[in-house]
């Protein structure tokens, strides 16, 4: 069967990218060789690693990243300690040049980061003057061994604002903020970075965090000569955290700028995800870190192939189709209950519904010992469905959704007949 071509280009801030898949600012874009590799697998721009003006001497932490394992899953999250780039501003800048030469339709974004007004305008500028397309400025490193930078600045509304406005005054090629995600509500710095000019909003850097303590020395990772610290948590562990911040940016009406999506994409599902809440494009370090380049053909093959399936012809069509139905839990209809239904035919008889019901939700299942089958009381049951997250059968239990005002059993009291002793005094 041959496959329908399908186009994924995506317009954002005015830029053209012939697919929305773009390498993150990372070790993952640091060198022309190595994102002239990526564009030859198929990513259609990149978010360089983060300049550095060359006033600061930056030194990277050995080592710099530890992996996240969860039992038998690897990789489920990356911690770093890695600072922005330690290349000479130069050799960045010629980078960019030989990329612009040699593949003119791939989208390069400048990452930068000043540690002074001086600084974010002349980055700016060297960088569009070198063949940047577009700039990210980086307002969201978690951390940087330079006080006061990274994402310190990125808690600092009036200093969002101001190197904001220092760099669009300085160039004329869109501009997307970095936003971190180590605070409560996104939207009131990305509202400062709109303010001071910038064209869109890229989010999530990396989740401070600590994903391992070594058991013999009580040390964090990664172990710096004897020392730990919180750092940068990346990766699928991050994703909801992700696909969270971007849901607020895309539903706050008063910003209303593009987003640049990421954290924890791996898959072509992830990619979705965040262009079912308002990604525009999505970028990706962590996956390319545990799989390689090679990823992107995934990535796109899976979108094609689910845009293919349901007619969609644009990306554009995809991007935000999760939002409406995404409310405050004070709008969900209290009075629609529903239970958990079993394809009891299909069961293995592995009896792990059972524990889970009586162990962390609501009793409803008996045991027929002589079928080895377990057997719902169904207006006892939470339909808090644990039960099929265990359930080793695909499908085998489901949600059913009860008629309207359906009433489940309350739960039984077992303290009944010592109502006498209950203590309830009222504070005044
Ligand atoms: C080792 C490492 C280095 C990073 N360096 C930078 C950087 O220099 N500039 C930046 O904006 N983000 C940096 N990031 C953050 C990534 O660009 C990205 O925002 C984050 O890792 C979340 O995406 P992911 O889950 O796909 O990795 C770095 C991430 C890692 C893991």
């Amino acid at each position: 069967m041959t496959r329908k071509k399908i186009d994924l280009s995506v317009d954002f801030c005015g830029v053209k990218f012939n697919n929305p898949f773009l390498l993150s600012s990372s070790p993952v874009s640091n060198s022309a060789e190595m994102v002239a590799n990526a564009f030859e697998a198929g990513w259609s721009g990149v978010a360089f690693k983060t300049l550095n003006s060359d006033r600061v001497r930056i030194v990277h932490p050995s080592p710099r990243m530890n992996p996240y394992h969860y039992g038998s899953k690897r990789l489920v999250g990356l911690q770093n300690v890695e600072q922005i780039s330690d290349r000479p501003l130069k050799d960045n800048l010629l980078d960019f040049l030989y990329l612009k030469k040699n593949y003119p339709d791939r989208v390069i974004i400048s990452s930068i980061m000043g540690f002074s007004n001086e600084e974010w305008a002349y980055l700016a500028k060297a960088s569009e003057d070198n063949g940047a397309d577009m700039l990210e400025l980086n307002f969201s490193c978690p951390h940087m061994t330079v006080e006061g930078s990274g994402h310190k600045v990125g808690q600092a509304n009036h200093l969002i604002e101001k190197f904001t406005e220092t760099v669009k005054r300085a160039v004329s090629i869109p501009v997307l903020a970095k936003m971190t995600p180590n605070i409560t509500d996104m939207t009131e710095p990305a509202l400062y970075a709109k303010q001071g000019g910038a064209d869109g909003i890229a989010a999530i850097n990396t989740v401070r965090g600590i994903s391992q303590i070594g058991l013999d020395d009580w040390t964090a990772r990664p172990k710096v000569a004897g020392i730990g610290a919180i750092s940068g948590t990346s990766g699928p562990a991050v994703k909801p955290i992700g696909l969270r911040f971007i849901a607020d940016l895309a539903k706050c009406e008063q910003l209303g700028l593009p987003l640049s999506g990421q954290g924890g994409i791996e898959t072509w599902i992830d990619a979705l995800e965040y262009l079912l809440l308002g990604s525009t494009t999505l970028q990706v370090t962590t996956g390319i870190i545990h799989y390689g380049y090679r990823i992107v053909e995934d990535l796109i093959e899976g979108l094609s192939d689910y845009m293919a399936e349901r007619n969609i012809e644009r990306v554009a069509d995809l991007v935000g189709k999760a939002l409406p139905t995404l409310q405050e839990t004070d709008k969900f209809d209290l009075d629609r209950q529903g239970t958990a239904h079993y394809d009891v035919e299909r069961c293995v008889g592995c009896g792990q519904c059972l524990v889970v019901c009586n162990d962390s939700a609501g009793q409803a299942l008996e045991w027929d010992a002589e079928k080895r089958r377990p057997r719902l009381i169904e207006d006892k049951c939470l339909s808090c469905m644990v039960c099929s997250f265990v359930c080793p059968v695909t499908d085998l239990i489901t949600y059913k959704e009860q008629p309207k005002n359906w009433q489940r059993q309350e739960t039984e009291v077992m303290g009944k007949d010592l109502e006498g002793q209950l203590k309830l005094e009222v504070c005044k």
